[in-house]
């Protein structure tokens, strides 16, 4: 069970533990049949920090996944963790601009605001007021044992832990439960946050509700994790935009087939599908699979004694292919800060009518009305 995750971090490298993500992947699989049944019972909530240009990794891992989602009828809700940029930086950097890129590329890859309310978590204090009775439910020897708080020091190198880092699962958690979400597509190390969630939770019930509330105020939140296999970027390391390894939706036709010509392969000219042994080559046929839609081992059959260069040629046509009607309607978006902020506004304005409810609740069952 994940329910005691936390209790013993035997896990070295701050990894989840492979019993925990079993369990997830198992839960990912019921609420994907569930959701084929009936949508309607689903609230989804997802998010990114606004830090900088999406990416191909994002794209395929899972801007995808949320329009399926959204295609499918569930309730889709994307926040925008501007607050949370400042969990483990010195500094914001340009926030305000990169909330509307990140508005614009969720836009463009066919999210809409008709169907998906888009908020940033600043905007709501309501929200940021629920962590207050949340911070009295967890100990601080809990959140230390944290992975993804453990992972996020890590990434500080050497900068000491402040409060607010310390603390973020607890913000995650307001993000998670004000909004009744009960699916959150995540990746493997966001799992923790969610048993976090789903613990705070249940201690908020019993001991302010006293056993006793007419209704559970919280919904608990499970992960639903992606089907999609992790890309690696184009030199065959973990894909990222300071490692200048990526493609970011932004970019143009040009600039994708530069990168592509500039990916790293291996001496072997016969192209085969090897993931274990080829890498580098195996990644680049995974994703003219993803761009295209076949599969990666006949696609390298194809290829065969076409070698890398082939295999780069068809990656940077199929990718640009797809990416055509995205980067279109990405660029019409870019110059129309009005619609960008009318889609945020609304947004906000129904997620805060949602935080102002779950916060009364919350008020009423600590008998803190006046
Ligand atoms: N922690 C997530 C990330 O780093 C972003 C995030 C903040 C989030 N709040 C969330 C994701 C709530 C899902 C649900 O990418």
């Amino acid at each position: 069970m994940i329910q005691h995750s936390f209790d013993v971090n035997t896990n070295p490298n701050n990894a989840v533990s492979d019993a925990s993500l079993r369990h997830a992947r198992e839960v990912s699989k019921k609420i994907r049949a569930a959701i084929a049944a009936d949508p309607g019972d689903f609230r989804m909530l997802t998010g990114d920090r606004p830090t900088g240009n999406l990416h191909i990794g994002h794209y395929f891992g899972s801007l995808r996944n949320r329009v399926e989602l959204q295609r499918a009828g569930v309730d889709s809700w994307v926040l925008i963790a501007d607050y949370q940029v400042i969990t483990d930086r010195d500094s914001a950097g340009p926030i305000r601009e990169r909330t509307y890129s990140l508005l614009t590329d969720y836009l463009s890859v066919g999210l809409d605001p008709q169907k998906t309310t888009f908020f940033a978590h600043s905007q709501l204090p309501e929200l940021n007021e629920l962590m207050l009775p949340f911070l009295s439910l967890v100990t601080d020897a809990e959140l230390r044992r944290n992975p993804t708080v453990k992972a996020e020091l890590d990434a500080t190198h050497g900068r000491p832990m402040s409060a607010l880092l310390l603390t973020y699962p607890v913000h995650q958690a307001a993000d998670i439960l004000f909004c009744k979400a009960n699916i959150v597509p995540v990746g493997k190390d966001q799992l923790p946050h969610l048993e976090q969630a789903r613990v705070i939770a249940d201690r908020f019930e019993s001991r302010y509700g006293h056993g006793s509330l007419p209704a559970p105020i919280f919904r608990r939140p499970q992960a639903l994790l992606s089907e999609a296999e992790t890309v690696l970027g184009l030199d065959g390391n973990k894909m990222s935009k300071s490692r200048g390894n990526t493609i970011e939706l932004r970019m143009d036709a040009d600039e994708t087939a530069k990168l592509i010509r500039r990916a790293v392969t291996d001496s072997q000219r016969f192209i085969t599908y090897d993931p274990q042994n080829r890498p580098e080559v195996a990644n680049l046929l995974l994703l003219t699979a993803l761009a295209t839609g076949g599969k990666p081992e006949e696609i390298a059959e194809e290829i065969g004694n076409g070698g890398a260069g082939m295999l780069k040629s068809m990656l940077t046509e199929a990718l640009n292919e797809h990416l055509a009607p995205i980067r279109e309607r990405r660029r019409q978006l870019q110059d129309n800060r009005d619609y960008l902020d009318t889609v945020l506004k609304a947004g906000i304005a129904k997620a805060r009518e949602q935080a102002q409810e779950t916060l009364r609740e919350v008020h009423r069952a600590l008998d803190i009305v006046f």
